[in-house]
């Protein structure tokens, strides 16, 4: 059987968030498949350390834009980059996403807020920007859109707001399936279990001190029935068999990648 059905080769993909963790893990893969990428992201010191280090002839298809998701012409910059590096998009993955820990008993209103737009709001109206495009280039596409466990299972307590977006995004995934699906425009989510990554370290646990956050860590590696964390890679696999041509016949599908987590 040929492989090539699982080939990225020449796509114009967009990563939001792709600068650190589950987004960069994809960038790698995307970048080694033979895409085109646009990394975008608030944060892009990360990923122009990368592209430095790529062969000179990767380097040529792989760029990097300074967004913030929480601002409403993110969307329209992010196609208009799209368009300006590669003359259009064939893939978005919408990665970006903030998971703080607050008690709903102690959440602010502009954290809540935050949570939402970036992880429901800004992957609906990026979905929104690049279907449209792809309808205007008549050629197709793929979106998928990285959800969470939590999106039907909740891990702790103190996720509420994140767990709300989530739910959110997985719904929006679907009803925005069905009705792009005409256009043949494909769109798929994916659930990651617990992943190492940058946002999972401790530093960037707020609140959380380095003993609070390792008895969690092996609580919830407990939990996990291959026994270990994800890797951004474990993601970025999924994304690219997501993106490819051997995925043409799903849409609204949600792939849970958790190395067992949500059997438990
Ligand atoms: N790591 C996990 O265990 C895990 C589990 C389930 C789901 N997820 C989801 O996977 C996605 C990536 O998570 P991660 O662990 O790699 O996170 P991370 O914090 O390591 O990286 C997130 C990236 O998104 C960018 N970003 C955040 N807010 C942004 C904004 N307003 N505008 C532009 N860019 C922004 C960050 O700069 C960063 O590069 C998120 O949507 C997260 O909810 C992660």
């Amino acid at each position: 059987m040929s492989m090539d059905m699982f080939s990225v080769s020449g796509m114009r993909a967009l990563v939001t968030g792709g600068s650190m963790g589950i987004g960069m893990g994809i960038v790698k893969r995307f970048v080694e498949g033979g895409a085109k990428v646009l990394i975008a992201d608030r944060v892009t010191e990360p990923a122009t350390k990368y592209i430095k280090s790529l062969a000179s002839t990767q380097r040529q298809n792989i760029s990097v834009i300074e967004v913030d998701l929480l601002n409403d012409s993110a969307p329209g910059a992010m196609m208009k980059s799209m368009i300006d590096h590669y003359g259009g998009i064939d893939v978005l993955v919408n990665n970006a996403g903030i998971y703080p820990m607050s008690p709903m008993l102690e959440m602010s209103e502009e954290l809540f807020d935050r949570v939402y737009r970036i992880n429901l709001r800004a992957m609906a109206f990026t979905c929104k920007a690049a279907a449209r495009l792809m309808i205007e280039q008549k050629t197709k596409g793929k979106i998928v859109n990285i959800a969470s466990i939590d999106s039907v299972h909740p891990s702790y307590a103190g996720l509420a707001a994140y767990d709300a977006s989530k739910g959110g995004a997985l719904m929006f995934t679907k009803n925005f399936a069905l009705e792009v699906a005409k256009h043949g425009i494909l769109v798929n989510a994916i659930a990651p279990g617990g992943i190492n990554t940058e946002g999972t370290t401790p530093a960037s646990m707020a609140g959380m001190s380095a003993e609070e956050r390792d008895k969690m860590m092996r609580a919830f590696v407990s939990q996990i029935p291959v026994g270990r964390m994800g890797t951004p890679d474990d993601i970025a696999k999924v994304a690219v068999f997501l993106a490819s041509h051997a995925s043409d016949y799903m849409t609204g599908s949600l792939v849970i990648v958790d190395g067992g987590r949500l059997l438990m």
